[in-house]
């Protein structure tokens, strides 16, 4: 259960109970938990955002002819903060890239986008003020969800006149059901997530619900999830239904570039750079999917999934299986790249604020 208030009463300062919340850390997977704070700025159409504030987390009134509910005008980010691995003190993860792509999806949605400085700021601040469901180390990360909304009224189809930048929190274990276990995919080549000069290299709230009805389908048949296909030549490999993908062939690492139908994903920049420092050869070119016959590693990319080895992978009633043990190329990066979101290895790269 949780607490109502933060901070809290002296007494559960003097208990020190604040340090935590009352949560069971050993099951999160990736549901919501509740947390005690959110962040909200708004600004009208033409304007820029200016201040924002802290308030408690809870239910946003909303008109209902709001833009991003009639029309969908609405983007969201997802960037995770850690308690650091040794010693005190908090990490985000490279929250800057988040605001820069934010703001490509807001020009491509034509809405108003807080500054890079507004966007880290608001994430610190909801990080620090939820601090106690920040989970211990080693056991998950506090998730933390950006939202764009046109929040303004419209009836026929135009910008709405009023924006809202809200950033809310939950605490957060492994996003698949498998946790750590390798996982399962089925190539989806009835429905396509994106087309080019559509929205999907951008992070547009729209391009995600259209996805759920071929997921369902895939996790009644026991696929973990679907990996979509480009909608012009129904070959190429795109992304799955939350994160990028990678193979692994001939020791080359490969993943489909972003050509406006893929999200371009902080992970997956991250494991390219991680992978060239380790001294993989890595290329971003069109992958396509008859080279999933003879690949030798799958491995799947997001900020939710982290770097999710892929197990097998199904495509026309064929089911093809990958290396996922501990020799792994996927475990190594996985690894390299927790140790530098915990603060486990010193951030070279300047990645961690
Ligand atoms: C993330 O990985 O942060 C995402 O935004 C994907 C979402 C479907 C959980």
């Amino acid at each position: 259960s949780r607490s109502a208030s933060f901070p809290q009463t002296a007494s559960d300062h003097e208990r020190g109970d604040d340090e935590y919340a009352n949560v069971d850390w050993d099951n999160l997977g990736f549901r919501l938990t509740a947390t005690d704070y959110m962040y909200i700025m708004k600004c009208s159409q033409d304007d820029e955002f200016s201040q924002g504030q802290l308030s408690r987390y809870g239910n946003i009134e909303l008109s209902p002819s709001a833009g991003v509910l009639n029309y969908g005008q609405g983007l969201f980010e997802g960037l995770k903060a850690y308690r650091k691995v040794n010693g005190s003190g908090l990490l985000v993860f490279r929250p800057e890239e988040n605001a820069r792509r934010m703001q490509i999806g807001a020009d491509r949605m034509c809405m108003p986008a807080p500054s890079v400085d507004q966007f880290v700021d608001a994430v610190k601040q909801t990080v620090l003020a939820n601090k106690r469901w920040i989970p211990p180390p080693g056991k998950g990360s506090l998730y933390v969800r950006p939202l764009l909304l046109g929040s303004g009224p419209v009836l026929g189809l135009a910008p709405a006149s009023e924006y809202t930048f809200l950033v809310y929190a939950a605490p957060v274990g492994n996003y698949f059901k498998e946790g750590l276990e390798p996982i399962n995919l089925i190539v989806e080549d009835e429905t396509f997530r994106a087309s080019p000069g559509g929205t999907g290299g951008v992070k547009t709230i729209t391009n995600y619900a259209p996805v759920l009805k071929a997921q369902l389908q895939a996790k009644k048949k026991g696929f973990t999830d679907i990996l979509f296909l480009d909608s012009e030549d129904k070959k190429y490999l795109e992304e799955a239904s939350s994160c990028n993908i990678f193979i692994l062939k001939n020791g080359v690492l490969s993943t489909p570039s972003t050509r406006g139908t893929i999200l371009a994903g902080i992970t997956r920049g991250s494991i390219i750079e991680i992978a060239r420092d380790l001294g993989y050869q890595v290329e971003e070119r069109l992958v396509s999917v008859e080279e999933l016959f003879d690949a030798e590693e799958v491995f799947t990319t997001g900020t939710a999934v982290v770097v999710a080895p892929v197990s097998s992978i199904t495509y026309r009633g064929q089911r093809y299986k990958y290396n996922c043990g501990g020799d792994a190329v996927s475990r190594r990066l996985y690894k390299a790249l927790v140790a530098i979101q915990i603060g486990q290895v010193e951030d070279k790269k300047g990645w961690t604020a």
